[in-house]
């Protein structure tokens, strides 16, 4: 998968399955960007990522819905887009082999 960093820099990284996306930041050093506060409990919003367009849907929950919990937590984020997500939220998986997302506030020009 490919993280975008502030700067814009895109940093593909090994991504195995069953990790969240927010542990996955972590493990290659992007927890000043993705803090994780609270470790994936869904109580704070330091794992807001920005999800390329192309792959917001395949990144839904299995049920196409993100939960009310994380709109909630969500709506406290800084930076919103449509496409934002919480990192802590997607688990990685074999089609989500190739995901792109990008750090709040990342200098890209496809959100
Ligand atoms: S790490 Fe706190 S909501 Fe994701």
């Amino acid at each position: 998968m490919t993280f975008y960093t502030r700067d814009g820099t895109p940093m593909d990284v090994d991504a195995p399955n069953g990790l969240s996306i927010m542990e996955i930041a972590h493990k290659h050093g992007l927890t000043a960007d993705i803090e994780g506060v609270c470790g994936g409990s869904l109580a704070c919003a330091t794992c807001h990522v920005w999800v390329h367009p192309d792959w917001v849907n395949r990144a839904m929950p299995d049920d196409g819905e993100v939960s009310e919990d994380e709109e909630d937590m969500l709506d406290l984020a800084f930076d919103l887009k449509k496409t934002s997500r919480l990192s802590c939220q997607i688990i990685m998986r074999d089609d989500l082999d190739g995901l792109i997302v990008a750090v709040p506030g990342a200098n890209v020009d496809w959100i």
